[in-house]
């Protein structure tokens, strides 16, 4: 049974960051094919109608239809504890973020906050995320397992950490070897399900952890490595006295084998030349996480400047960092950080970023992030009028991006109008 969406449409024939705003496709009334969970045809709501006489009919109104939100870094064990006051990085972490994750080694807390995690996501729009687990092997499983249950395309591994963290979230470089080698094994390319390699940074990990990293890497080269780079200065003095023989904080990676395509670098906003350089090379991702690097006070990622120098980058809530589940949200923050930087972004490359960008860095812009045939159904339907101050300044839009605009800088959970999952109602 074949159904079809019929409502505005927005797609990406290209990407707006390098070859302009021009290359989004707008209809005020189209219509999006669904058959088997994948999107079969995009196009004019009356040519498709014609096309297709069988399939049942959706119709959104005025309602705005795209690929649904692609979070391409979250810690979903950080969902409790968001919005917590006044510390910076390291103190944020000690003081908030590792207490938290030392509850999950109960599963039952695990599943509880796992299960909140992609109902708070869902309910903004989001259809995949890329979350850091804690370190113990069965948050993996219990985010899995939840992911599933609600067949989500999503991404996670086990974080690993074996110094620099109190006693009871430390594992060692062979067992964090073996445990994540397990995990991959058991979930990836499980259905939607892929397992994300994890060091979670290199003040919390020996040179030993990172080669051991690099070396299950190799054995699996098709599975993603997530890890964070230059947050914060502090942290990248840290790193200096950390690795003294390191040219900077990237070498500690890519002496071992934790640099090429694939990689995953959470902030990077205090980059050298040459880490600039060899990410491009290299085509690691740079993943961007607004609302994170102002409340915790981290820097003013260049986005516009990493993108136009052919590095990919993703868009990321990074919660419980980040202070927002809604990519809406994260984009108002990326629109802000770039006027502080000189470099405003058009609503058309914030959108391409909280979807194709952040897709095509998980590498998986093929399958999902966009309206085009054959892509899986992962859709998100914007209510663009969603709260009075919104509709009265949409009400008096002479285009789309003046149409959207106020949505991304004032829109919330309430602009979500629908959320399909593989073609299905999502459940939150
Ligand atoms: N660096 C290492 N771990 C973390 C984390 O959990 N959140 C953020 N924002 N930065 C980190
Ligand atoms: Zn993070």
């Amino acid at each position: 049974m074949s159904e079809l969406l019929v409502g505005q449409t927005l797609s990406f024939a290209g990407d707006p960051l390098r070859e302009g705003p021009q290359v989004a496709r707008h209809s005020a009334r189209g219509a999006v094919l669904i058959e088997g969970g994948r999107i079969a045809a995009v196009g004019e709501a009356d040519d498709l109608r014609r096309a297709h006489p069988q399939a049942r009919v959706t119709d959104y109104g005025r309602g705005l239809i795209s690929a649904g939100f692609v979070d391409a870094h979250v810690h979903y064990p950080q969902t409790a504890i968001i919005a917590s006051w006044g510390k910076r990085l390291i103190d944020w972490l000690n003081g908030y973020t590792f207490p938290e994750e030392a509850r999950f080694a109960d599963r039952a807390y695990a599943d509880e906050i796992a299960a909140r995690h992609l109902d708070l996501t869902l309910a903004n729009g989001t259809t995949t995320v890329c979350t850091y687990a804690t370190i113990h092997p069965e948050s993996v499983d219990a985010f899995f397992e939840a992911a599933r249950a609600r067949g989500l395309r999503a991404y996670a591994g086990k974080t690993c950490m074996d110094r620099n963290a109190p006693e009871n979230l430390r594992d060692t470089p062979q067992s964090a070897y073996d445990d994540s080698k397990r995990l991959l094994h058991k979930w990836h390319g499980t259905g939607r399900l892929s397992y994300v390699i994890t060091p979670r940074f290199s003040p919390t990990s020996t040179p030993e952890q990172l080669m051991m990293m690099g070396a299950l890497w190799r054995e699996h080269p098709d599975c993603l490595m997530q890890t964070h780079l230059s947050e914060q200065t502090d942290e990248v003095e840290w790193v200096r006295g950390l690795f003294p023989q390191s040219r900077d904080y990237l070498d500690t990676y890519e002496t071992q084998g934790l640099l090429r395509e694939g990689a995953l670098f959470g902030h990077a906003i205090h980059l050298t030349d040459r880490e600039i350089a060899r990410i491009r090379e290299t085509g690691a991702a740079l993943i961007h996480c607004p609302t994170s690097n102002t409340f915790i006070g981290s820097g003013l990622f260049p986005t516009m400047a990493m993108a136009q120098a052919g590095i990919r980058v993703g868009l990321a809530t990074d919660t419980g960092g980040g202070s927002s589940f809604s990519m809406l949200r994260t984009m108002a923050a990326a629109y802000e950080i770039g006027q502080l930087r000189g470099t405003p972004l058009h609503p058309a490359q914030l959108w391409w970023l909280a979807t194709q960008g952040s897709a095509r860095a998980l590498r998986a812009d093929h399958l999902i992030g966009n309206l085009a045939p054959g892509m899986e159904a992962d859709l998100v339907v914007i209510d663009l009028a969603s709260t009075p101050a919104i509709a009265q300044r949409a009400g008096r839009a002479e285009d789309i991006w003046e149409a959207l605009f106020p949505t991304i800088m004032m829109g919330d959970d309430r602009a979500i109008a629908d959320v399909r999952i593989a073609g299905r109602r999502a459940r939150a």
